[in-house]
């Protein structure tokens, strides 16, 4: 099973892939399936801001086209000096194909340009959300 500092450095190798000329703030996600495979992610802004992508959102639309199911972990990596918490957005994504998981807990990785790691479960960062 591929570890964490793994999916950070693929992450961190989508986020020098990405398009950010509006914000010039890059963001790369990697995320891992139930399957063992994993689907790397940049963010894609666009002239017309609101129609910027997230990396997480990229990398977990990847996967699901490509026949994944259930979403274990995903790691985001960004150059800056504060850790990119994914967006409410990107949480309600992530929730979204964490429904299968035994108890439900989907890692969270974050790691910043210093090299500061946080982990979390989408729980602790997505409680009480929107489900059907
Ligand atoms: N962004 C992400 O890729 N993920 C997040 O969770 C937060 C924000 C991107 C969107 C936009 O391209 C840039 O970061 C600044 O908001």
């Amino acid at each position: 099973m591929i570890c964490d500092n793994e999916l950070l450095n693929i992450a961190k190798e989508a986020s020098q892939l990405n398009y950010a000329p509006y914000s010039k703030f890059n963001v790369g996600a990697c995320a891992l399936f139930s399957s063992g495979e994993i689907y790397k992610g940049s963010n894609i802004e666009n002239a017309s801001y609101g129609l910027s992508l997230c990396a997480e959102r990229n990398a977990i639309s990847t996967g699901i086209s490509n026949g994944e199911t259930i979403l274990k972990k995903i790691a985001i990596y960004s150059p800056n000096t504060i850790l990119c918490y994914p967006c409410g957005a990107c949480r309600q994504w992530i929730m979204e194909f964490s429904k299968n998981n035994d108890n439900d807990v989907v890692k969270v990785i974050l790691e910043d340009k210093n090299n500061k790691i946080k982990v979390f479960t989408i729980n602790e960062l997505f409680p009480y959300c929107f489900k059907i």
